[in-house]
């Protein structure tokens, strides 16, 4: 059965996309079956940074309005052979419950070893059906201000669901400016929030300019941190899959 990972923030534009993308391309690279579901109805963007715009002829609302088996909305990435997406490109008319979507991604899950749920920002519509489907969670926050206060308040209604676990991923990060100590250093950032980091991300044009970064280490640490068995686990990562 595949993991299902919600990715999620408080703030909008933080980079739960380039995470979830990025992550993605990482464990496929890894040999892993992996599906990104972009659960930002209407506004998706998934398929805009791996380049599949229109590639789907159906995506996860009509599996739930029953159009197409879920299966049938997959598309695969044409570089990464284990590496599907399963789209939302539109505002569905009628609601979408968060079962619904449970359903869909519990038929899918047999095939799978991962399935990362893009959310939409904030704690609306889309973090439920993201929250009743996934087991755990990525809140993706930036060390600016307004993006931790946020992001603060996710991290205590995260604590209000049964995830086995919820990290912590740091996105944004200026080299220059932690180093000065202008910024809250990533410390203090998960003191703050009481939760582990699994990775920091710095900020680089290649995610600006490509979306995509085979070569990115952080990425690659987060891969690891993800799929390398606890007791391989090191430091700061040692806190992943503690109970909360
Ligand atoms: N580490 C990074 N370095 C440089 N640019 C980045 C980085 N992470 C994200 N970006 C850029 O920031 C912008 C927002 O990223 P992204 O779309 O992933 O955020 P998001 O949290 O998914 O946004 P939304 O809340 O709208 O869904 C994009 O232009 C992206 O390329
Ligand atoms: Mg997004």
């Amino acid at each position: 059965m595949a993991r299902k990972i919600m990715v999620t923030s408080g703030k909008g534009g933080v980079g739960k996309t380039t995470v979830c993308c990025n992550l993605a391309v990482q464990l496929a690279r890894r040999g892993l079956r992996v599906i990104v579901c972009d659960l930002d109805f209407g506004l998706n963007n998934v398929d805009v940074l791996f380049g599949m715009e229109n590639l789907a002829n159906y995506d996860l609302i009509d599996v739930v309005e029953g159009n197409c088996r879920a299966r049938q909305a997959l598309v695969k990435h044409p570089r990464y052979s284990t590496l599907y997406t399963l789209t939302s490109n539109r505002i569905p008319e009628s609601c979408v419950s968060p079962q619904a979507v449970k359903l869909v991604l519990e038929t899918l899950s047999p095939q799978f070893d991962f399935i990362l749920l893009d959310c939409p920002a904030g704690v609306g519509a889309g973090f439920r059906r993201a929250a009743a489907c996934a087991e755990e969670a990525i809140l993706v926050t930036t060390p600016h201000i307004s993006a931790m206060r946020d992001a603060d308040r996710v991290a205590g209604l995260l604590q209000s669901y049964r995830f086995s676990s919820v990290g912590l991923v740091v996105n944004l990060v200026r080299k220059e400016m932690a180093r000065r100590g202008e910024v809250l250093s990533t410390e203090d950032i998960a003191a703050a929030l009481h939760l582990p980091i699994l990775a920091v991300i710095p900020e680089d044009e290649k995610f600006y300019l490509d979306n995509i970064s085979e070569r990115s280490r952080a990425f690659h640490i987060l891969a690891d941190c993800l799929t390398v068995e606890k007791e391989e686990k090191r430091g700061i990562f040692a806190t992943w899959g503690r109970k909360r």
